[in-house]
């Protein structure tokens, strides 16, 4: 036998595969670094003094005592703060999640807004002192209802640039002519993101610089902030977040706390740690607001949507603005030639509301889709059948062509997977035993966001390769799904990649949120990483030294750190080989996807290479509409005498373009629907009528939903890659999964038992 050399087969893609998190070890073993639980050499601790009225003035605030106390260093109140600047930019141009700068005056506009710091040796002598401080108030009635402001709601512009009044066709004209019709209100209470992780930050100086160690969802957005507001340049700011423990919109924004935090430090000359207690997280970094859906169906006998009117009022705070926008993916679901959505908003005194998982559509799909089930049952016709009916071909507000949409698949494979067939649509049909069980389904949709995003790819002479990019990992799986794509790109096993995130420092990447880190930074790491092994590839082919000395770049492949010859495999070399008779320390690539940049550049020592990846998917943005979409099936048992509801099985058929990890992926719809099923059965905050103070403030009081609460989550994904959004033809997954969930078991709850509930969430006494 003479020593044949089987040709290498074609390198297995990692990408796609449901391999565990690279950093799944590091998080169970504790060794994954939270910011509040960065190491500091002497860090003092900053506690949070918050005001207890919900509208009025600041009387007298009297710290004598809090200074007096053990431990204390300093106290900070709008008589001593420094001033801060206040921005009227927008979210991106360095807003931060409220314009009321805290500690500037007397004012007090919400219920537990910052009125002092305390800054103290250890967090209990802060929190002791905090609660020496005596403050008086000139106390005013508050409005606390969207009800109570109705005379003076208003209608908001845009959300991001979004129109929100939108009108087509002769909506009043189609709705007179109604063969059938469906006007219902829908309601949904105030809710709290809740991540497990509070918000917390390390303020650490060194001379002028400042190292803010945050929980948040942009890196970049903080260190613009912070710059902003403290006045001081950019540069001398960096945040480092590189774990985040669930955000889901309210660490988006940069609140407050954060630049408290370096008030705080710069001001005792030590580092400080700032942490919202759980109690604060109810009032100082955001909420969803709640909502008032107005929903007008009209429809022929045979089903098809004559017209939809949308009419959502939320509210906002006193001190700035946040719309909920419910009727923005009102305006795209369905083929309707007539359409009519609006949204107001009411001033109310308290905290500024933000983003929550999936803002706008999740309260907004529970509205629609409850409508859709309304009109199912009306027309006698089944649901999806409803659905596909009025499928939207093209966006049906532009006429542009879906970049990708597999709904109908989605449909039918959800409710193949579920056993829909089998449903007898008449309320109150199936039981098992005295419990009443009932199916509901509902369409699910996200917009497929992208932003410009950029990454950097080095290899280094021993053959290590490090990539990086200013982004985030909020649980969703980005540190995993960026070496799988490194590792393809580069011809690495996943072990011999270690990407890197979460630092102002790095190539800049955009916020994580809008389920867009996938869709945007995955592009930048595949182009940084493909660029370095092609530049790597030319290195050796330009090297009389080399064995692929003037080898064909197609004749040559890559494996396990080696580039060689395809049909001749054991003639090449190592990366490491390359690099070290070429004494190149480090070979260095940065991607900028996705951007306006045209050319790109090399800089003077050749070892840093800029090139822009994505260019011609500008156009392709311009000519196609990029929406995710799924269907969602829910089976509810509901207790005729207890009222207590209990979804025992649930499918989630979901297309959001390739799947870059199955596990990973799939935790996130798991994520998502279980979002969904809180919304829809438990999460609700209250407020006190009388003072607008916060009834619901703990986990005790708001309730999300435990391991006990959950049933079955059977998750789908089409896997079919987007060839516009870009190369890797991902979409992202994050903020899909709730979408929809509550208007399938408020379906499947009227399936069950043939009530209707529109008000959010369905707790057992609205089913007595
Ligand atoms: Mo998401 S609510 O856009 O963080």
């Amino acid at each position: 036998m003479t020593g044949v050399i089987s040709p290498p087969k074609e390198t297995e893609q990692v990408v796609g595969k449901p391999i565990n998190r690279v950093d799944g070890r590091l998080k169970v073993m504790g060794a994954a670094h939270y910011a509040a639980e960065i190491e500091q050499e002497n860090i003092a601790h900053a506690v949070l003094i918050q005001s207890t009225i919900a509208k009025g003035r600041i009387k007298d605030i009297d710290t004598s005592e809090a200074e007096k106390a053990p431990g204390v260093l300093a106290v900070l109140t709008h008589r001593n703060a420094p001033k801060l600047n206040q921005t009227e930019g927008s979210f991106f141009s360095g807003k931060p999640g409220e314009k009321l700068v805290p500690l500037q005056s007397d004012e007090v506009f919400y219920d537990g807004q910052h009125i002092g710091v305390v800054i103290a040796e250890t967090f209990e002598q802060a929190k002791h002192a905090a609660s020496l401080v005596h403050v008086s108030y000139e106390e005013e009635k508050p409005t606390v209802e969207i009800e109570q402001g109705l005379s003076q709601a208003y209608q908001p512009k845009d959300f991001f640039g979004q129109e929100l009044q939108v009108q087509r066709g002769d909506v009043a004209k189609a709705i007179a002519q109604a063969e059938v019709k469906i006007e219902q209100t829908y309601t949904t209470p105030i809710e709290h993101h809740n991540p497990m992780e509070p918000s917390a930050s390390i303020a650490v100086w060194n001379e002028n610089q400042l190292t803010v160690y945050d929980a948040t969802q942009w890196v970049i957005g903080t260190r613009n902030i912070v710059a902003y507001t403290l006045g001081i340049p950019e540069e001398n700011v960096r945040i480092i977040s590189h774990f985040v423990g669930g955000g889901f919109g309210c660490k988006g924004y940069t609140w407050w706390h954060t630049i408290l935090a370096a008030v705080a430090a710069r001001l005792v000359g030590r580092p400080v740690k700032l942490v919202l207690m759980r109690q604060q997280m109810f009032t100082s970094c955001g909420h969803r607001p709640p909502t008032i859906q107005q929903l007008t169906l009209s429809a022929t006998r045979d089903g098809k949507l004559t017209a939809i009117r949308h009419t959502t009022t939320s509210q906002t705070a006193e001190v700035d603005e946040f719309v909920e926008p419910c009727g923005l993916t009102t305006r795209i679901l369905y083929a309707t030639p007539n359409l009519e959505v609006a949204h107001n908003l009411v001033r109310v005194n308290t905290g500024t509301p933000t983003f929550m998982r999936a803002p706008g559509e999740a309260p907004g799909t529970f509205a629609l889709e409850s409508a859709l089930d309304e009109l199912a049952y009306e027309l006698g016709i089944d649901p999806v059948e409803l659905r596909i009916i009025n499928h939207a071909d093209v966006n049906p507000e532009t006429g542009k062509p879906w970049s990708s949409k597999y709904l109908k698949e989605c449909y039918q494979i959800g409710a193949e997977r579920f056993g829909w067939s089998r449903r007898n649509p008449t309320p109150g049909s199936m039981r098992d035993g005295d419990c009443l069980i009932g199916w509901g389904m509902a369409t699910a949709t996200y917009p497929g966001y992208r932003s410009p995003a950029s990454a950097k790819a080095q290899l280094f002479a021993d053959g290590r390769v490090v990539v990086s990019s200013g982004t985030h990992d909020l649980g969703t799986g980005t540190y995993t799904i960026m070496t799988q794509i490194a590792a393809d790109a580069l011809g690495l096993p996943v072990e011999q990649i270690e990407f890197k995130l979460g630092e102002s420092s790095m190539p800049l990447a955009p916020l994580a949120g809008g389920s867009q880190s996938a869709a945007s930074v995955a592009p930048a790491v595949q182009g940084a990483a493909e660029e370095l092994r092609s530049r790597m590839i030319r290195l050796a082919i330009d090297d009389e030294l080399s064995p692929l000395y003037r080898a064909a770049q197609e004749a040559i492949s890559t494996e396990n750190g080696r580039v060689f010859l395809k049909n001749e495999p054991s003639r090449g070399e190592t990366y490491a080989e390359i690099l070290q008779r070429n004494n190149l320390p480090i070979l260095e690539v940065e991607a900028i996807a996705n951007t306006a940049a045209s050319e790109s550049q090399q800089n003077s020592d050749n070892k840093v290479v800029r090139i822009c990846v994505g260019k011609n998917e500008n156009s392709d943005w311009q000519q196609y509409a990029f929406q995710s979409f799924g269907a969602q099936f829910a089976e509810v048992r509901v207790h005729p005498h207890l009222g207590q509801v209990h979804v025992t099985r649930f499918v989630s058929a979901i297309d959001v373009g390739r799947i870059l990890n199955h596990k990973t992926a799939r935790s996130q719809i798991l994520g998502g629907v279980t979002f969904g099923l809180g919304m829809a059965l438990m999460e609700e905050t209250v407020l006190d009528q009388q003072s607008g103070r916060l009834v619901v403030r703990n986990l005790a009081d708001y309730h999300v939903p435990v391991h006990a609460d959950i049933g079955d989550i059977d998750v789908i994904f089409i896997d079919k890659p987007d060839p516009h959004i870009s190369k890797m033809g991902v979409r992202g997954v994050g903020e899909i999964g709730i979408t929809g969930v509550a208007a399938a078991v408020a379906n499947a709850i009227y399936h069950a038992t043939g009530k209707r509930i529109r008000d959010l969430p369905i707790t057992p006494d609205k089913l007595l």
